[in-house]
């Protein structure tokens, strides 16, 4: 299917049966088999996996996010690994009405208003940077998950979960953190997923493994470097 209204950078790769409507899809970025992708802008470098839809949702420079997933009225940050059939900004419907149908169904069945309410941004569920969701989340909208954060798999997450934490169940709870308080402040401090992109691949020795005193104190090396430039 041809992209409706869209800008598509010509590196990307495009799968089978495909729709893509007024959104922007960045350099190298892969959109696999029967996603759907409307009102949406995705970074460079960016995976989307097969049967993925996302609605009026960003992603960042060289996140994935795997098969089978619904991201709608969300903002997606770098170098996140998102698992497969994830839920994100799903919205709850009005229980409370006679007819729980949203007004896309009304629209969509009786023909009835303007179908998809808008969301204002500041409702939208916020994914942060260098974020891994296990397989089967569920994030309710308008929901903030912190940078570095890890949600364990079949996870319902109803409330926001700090920078670093990770949360299991339903509903999650922060179980432990992935470092000392020490380590999570200057991880925050240094925001290694902000540089660009030939620093964090000459920093990748401090990045992968388990992190140790040694390389935290080359990544504050490179983070002051680059702030005295
Ligand atoms: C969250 C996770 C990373 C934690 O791993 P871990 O640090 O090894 O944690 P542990 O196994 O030591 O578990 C700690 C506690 O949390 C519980 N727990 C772990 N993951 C859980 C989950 N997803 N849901 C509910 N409870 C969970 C454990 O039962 C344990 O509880 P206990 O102390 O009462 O026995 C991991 O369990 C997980 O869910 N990974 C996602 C895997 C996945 O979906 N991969 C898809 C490919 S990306």
């Amino acid at each position: 299917m041809e992209p409706i209204n869209s800008i598509i950078d010509p590196t990307s790769k495009i799968f089978s049966d495909v729709y893509i409507r007024d959104s922007k899809v960045g350099k190298d970025t892969v959109v696999s088999d029967r996603s759907v992708i409307i009102s949406s802008a995705i970074e460079d470098k960016v995976t989307i996996g097969r049967e993925c839809s996302l609605v009026y949702t960003s992603f960042g420079y060289g996140s994935f996010i795997g098969k089978g997933s619904l991201v709608k009225f969300s903002k997606i940050g770098r170098f996140c690994d998102l698992s497969w059939q994830l839920s994100i900004g799903g919205s709850n419907h009005n229980y409370k009405a006679a007819c729980m149908y949203t007004d896309s169904s009304w629209k969509r069945v009786l023909g009835i208003g303007d179908g998809l309410a808008p969301v204002p941004e500041s409702e939208y569920t916020i994914i942060g940077n260098d974020v891994w969701l296990g397989a089967k989340v569920n994030i309710i909208r308008g929901v903030k998950i912190g940078d570095g954060a890890v949600i364990g798999a079949n996870s319902l997450v109803l409330h926001d979960i700090p920078p670093y934490a990770i949360a299991v169940g339903s509903p999650a709870r922060v179980i432990k953190y992935r470092f000392d308080e020490s380590v999570i402040e200057e991880l925050i401090k240094i925001k290694w997923w902000e540089w660009d992109i030939e620093t964090i691949r000459e920093a990748s020795e401090y990045l992968r493994g388990d992190l140790d005193e040694r390389k935290l104190d080359s990544l504050k090396t490179i983070a002051r470097e680059r702030e005295n430039k």
